[in-house]
């Protein structure tokens, strides 16, 4: 399985599936990262991996006065040029069209730090630890979804409820939440992989 994936920053989530597919636990390969972002992270820890990269740089982009399609026919034609099988949102923190989603139809699944439906959008983590700090809750989640047009919505591949504690600092829930995403994606993908032609929808418990 040819594997491409699109980040914005860290890359922490890229760097537990290159070592999962290094160490066969994922029976694919990370063919192309592809970011937004000139300064995302990910780009250094793919090029320490030997993996090909391709920066379309959206920034740029929209200050020359290209719209959100222009940039998505150019991301797909970036992510296309890897061949992929499968595409994953990794931290990819752009809101994708139907520009770049009806290209590869059933092929892109994105990583989300909340549960199904919970928190939609930026900063999941913060607003869940804000309303865990006025008592509002006391646990959030990750999920990993098929792509759609809709936000942080569609098929749900897997999820994991990931508590938040009393003495929590947004640190530790942020520590704690990445740990369960790479546990999660890791399993999402390595399904997947395993089984290309039919994706499972079952809620994964870690
Ligand atoms: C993750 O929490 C992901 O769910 C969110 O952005 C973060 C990316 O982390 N959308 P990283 O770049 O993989 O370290």
């Amino acid at each position: 399985m040819r594997l491409v994936v699109l980040i914005s920053g860290s890359g922490s989530n890229l760097a537990a599936l290159l070592a999962a597919c290094a160490e066969g636990r994922i029976s694919g390969q990370v063919v192309g990262v592809v970011s937004d972002r000139r300064d995302a992270y990910g780009l250094v820890r793919a090029a320490e991996a030997g993996v090909p990269t391709t920066l379309v740089p959206w920034r740029l982009m929209h200050k020359a006065g290209a719209s959100r399609e222009v940039f998505d026919a150019a991301l797909a034609e970036a992510v296309a040029a890897y061949a992929p099988d499968l595409i994953v949102l990794a931290g990819f923190m752009r809101i994708l069209t139907p520009t770049f989603l009806t290209r590869f139809d059933g092929l892109v699944i994105n990583l989300h730090p909340s549960l199904p439906g919970d928190i939609i959008g930026a900063g999941a983590i913060e607003r869940a630890f804000e309303e865990a700090q006025a008592g509002r809750r006391d646990h959030t989640g990750v999920m990993v979804h098929e792509a759609i047009a809709e936000v942080d919505a569609g098929p749900v591949l897997g999820q994991v409820t990931v508590p938040i504690l009393p003495d929590d600092t947004l640190e530790a829930l942020k520590a704690r939440i990445h740990a369960a995403e790479h546990t999660l994606l890791i399993d999402v993908v390595a399904r997947r992989c395993a089984a290309p032609s039919r994706p499972s929808t079952d809620p994964t418990q870690v």
